[in-house]
Protein backbone atom coordinates (compact mmCIF):
# COMPACT_ATOMS: atom_id res chain seq x y z
CA UNK A 1 0.00 0.00 0.00
CA UNK A 2 1.42 3.41 -1.03
CA UNK A 3 1.28 6.33 1.06
CA UNK A 4 0.43 9.86 -0.58
CA UNK A 5 3.59 12.50 -0.70
CA UNK A 6 1.88 14.44 3.11
CA UNK A 7 1.13 11.36 4.92
CA UNK A 8 3.56 9.22 7.13
CA UNK A 9 4.42 6.07 6.80
CA UNK A 10 2.04 3.89 8.51
CA UNK A 11 -0.78 7.07 7.86
CA UNK A 12 -2.15 9.53 9.80
CA UNK A 13 -4.60 7.34 11.24
CA UNK A 14 -2.06 5.16 13.16
CA UNK A 15 -0.15 8.98 14.03
CA UNK A 16 -3.50 9.76 15.67
CA UNK A 17 -3.73 6.46 17.34
CA UNK A 18 -0.27 6.87 19.15
CA UNK A 19 -1.22 10.38 20.32
CA UNK A 20 -4.86 8.87 21.54
CA UNK A 21 -2.51 6.06 23.68
CA UNK A 22 -0.04 8.77 25.13
CA UNK A 23 -3.31 10.98 26.36
CA UNK A 24 -4.60 7.88 28.59
CA UNK A 25 -1.03 9.28 30.26
CA UNK A 26 -1.79 12.39 31.10
CA UNK A 27 -1.61 13.53 34.43
CA UNK A 28 -4.45 16.36 34.40
CA UNK A 29 -6.30 16.89 37.69
CA UNK A 30 -6.16 20.35 37.92
CA UNK A 31 -7.66 21.28 34.05
CA UNK A 32 -9.05 18.01 33.47
CA UNK A 33 -8.11 18.61 29.80
CA UNK A 34 -6.29 15.69 28.69
CA UNK A 35 -4.02 16.19 25.63
CA UNK A 36 -1.64 13.37 23.57
CA UNK A 37 1.00 14.23 20.69
CA UNK A 38 2.39 11.99 18.94
CA UNK A 39 5.10 12.39 16.02
CA UNK A 40 7.02 10.61 12.81
CA UNK A 41 10.87 10.99 13.14
CA UNK A 42 13.31 11.46 9.77
CA UNK A 43 14.59 7.46 11.06
CA UNK A 44 11.05 6.27 11.09
CA UNK A 45 10.55 5.93 15.03
CA UNK A 46 7.86 7.54 16.83
CA UNK A 47 7.82 9.98 19.61
CA UNK A 48 4.55 10.78 22.49
CA UNK A 49 4.10 12.75 24.91
CA UNK A 50 1.04 13.87 27.38
CA UNK A 51 0.39 16.76 29.38
CA UNK A 52 1.49 16.69 33.12
CA UNK A 53 0.30 19.37 35.33
CA UNK A 54 1.87 20.43 38.80
CA UNK A 55 0.02 22.22 41.32
CA UNK A 56 1.84 25.83 41.01
CA UNK A 57 0.00 25.74 38.01
CA UNK A 58 2.34 27.50 35.78
CA UNK A 59 4.63 24.31 35.95
CA UNK A 60 2.78 22.56 33.88
CA UNK A 61 4.03 20.52 30.81
CA UNK A 62 2.45 20.16 27.61
CA UNK A 63 2.12 16.77 25.74
CA UNK A 64 4.73 18.27 23.05
CA UNK A 65 7.50 18.86 25.92
CA UNK A 66 7.45 15.49 26.87
CA UNK A 67 7.62 14.72 23.25
CA UNK A 68 10.02 16.51 22.24
CA UNK A 69 12.16 15.39 25.50
CA UNK A 70 11.52 11.44 24.03
CA UNK A 71 12.97 12.59 20.37
CA UNK A 72 16.09 13.91 22.05
CA UNK A 73 16.53 10.99 24.95
CA UNK A 74 15.68 8.42 22.10
CA UNK A 75 18.83 9.55 19.64
CA UNK A 76 17.63 12.92 18.06
CA UNK A 77 16.79 13.34 14.70
CA UNK A 78 14.10 15.80 12.90
CA UNK A 79 10.12 15.54 13.22
CA UNK A 80 8.23 15.30 10.25
CA UNK A 81 4.50 14.75 10.61
CA UNK A 82 2.81 15.76 14.05
CA UNK A 83 -0.68 15.53 15.72
CA UNK A 84 -2.54 16.57 18.76
CA UNK A 85 -5.45 15.20 20.16
CA UNK A 86 -7.73 16.07 23.29
CA UNK A 87 -9.50 13.77 26.11
CA UNK A 88 -12.13 13.14 23.37
CA UNK A 89 -9.71 11.85 20.93
CA UNK A 90 -10.18 14.87 18.94
CA UNK A 91 -7.56 17.13 17.06
CA UNK A 92 -5.91 20.22 18.86
CA UNK A 93 -3.82 22.95 17.25
CA UNK A 94 -0.41 23.22 19.90
CA UNK A 95 -0.38 25.84 21.84
CA UNK A 96 2.20 28.77 20.63
CA UNK A 97 5.22 28.14 23.15
CA UNK A 98 5.03 24.14 21.66
CA UNK A 99 4.62 25.43 18.34
CA UNK A 100 7.96 26.87 18.59
CA UNK A 101 9.41 23.68 20.24
CA UNK A 102 8.07 21.93 16.77
CA UNK A 103 9.65 24.33 14.99
CA UNK A 104 13.14 23.69 16.88
CA UNK A 105 12.78 19.98 16.40
CA UNK A 106 11.06 19.63 12.79
CA UNK A 107 11.15 22.92 10.85
CA UNK A 108 9.24 24.47 8.17
CA UNK A 109 8.56 21.88 6.16
CA UNK A 110 6.89 19.75 9.33
CA UNK A 111 3.09 18.21 8.27
CA UNK A 112 0.80 18.81 11.24
CA UNK A 113 -2.53 16.96 10.87
CA UNK A 114 -5.43 19.63 12.31
CA UNK A 115 -9.12 19.91 11.80
CA UNK A 116 -8.25 22.09 9.16
CA UNK A 117 -6.41 19.56 7.37
CA UNK A 118 -2.45 18.57 6.90
CA UNK A 119 -0.76 21.86 7.51
CA UNK A 120 2.68 23.03 7.07
CA UNK A 121 4.77 24.24 10.15
CA UNK A 122 5.94 27.58 8.46
CA UNK A 123 1.38 28.28 7.83
CA UNK A 124 1.24 27.82 11.66
CA UNK A 125 4.21 29.68 12.99
CA UNK A 126 4.69 31.87 10.28
CA UNK A 127 7.97 34.25 10.19
CA UNK A 128 9.63 32.32 13.26
CA UNK A 129 12.38 33.05 15.04
CA UNK A 130 14.71 30.55 14.95
CA UNK A 131 18.03 28.71 15.12
CA UNK A 132 19.37 30.88 11.65
CA UNK A 133 18.56 34.41 13.93
CA UNK A 134 21.46 33.13 15.56
CA UNK A 135 24.06 32.29 13.12
N1 LIG B 1 -1.79 21.53 26.62
C1 LIG B 1 -0.92 20.70 25.97
O1 LIG B 1 -0.49 19.68 26.51
N2 LIG B 1 -0.54 21.03 24.71
C2 LIG B 1 -1.03 22.10 24.00
O2 LIG B 1 -0.56 22.37 22.90
C3 LIG B 1 -2.13 22.88 24.56
C4 LIG B 1 -2.31 22.75 26.04
C5 LIG B 1 -2.16 21.21 28.01
C6 LIG B 1 -1.54 22.08 29.04
C7 LIG B 1 -2.53 21.92 30.20
O3 LIG B 1 -2.15 20.79 30.94
C8 LIG B 1 -3.85 21.66 29.52
O4 LIG B 1 -3.56 21.34 28.17
C9 LIG B 1 -4.82 22.83 29.54
O5 LIG B 1 -4.23 23.97 29.04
Amino acid sequence: MSTAPDEPAGGWDALRAEAVAASAHAYAPYSRYRVGAAALVDDGRVVSGCNVENAAYGVALCAECGLVSQLHRTGGGRLTHFTCVDGQEQLIMPCGRCRQLLWENGGPDLLLLTRSGVRRMDEVLPDAFGADDLA
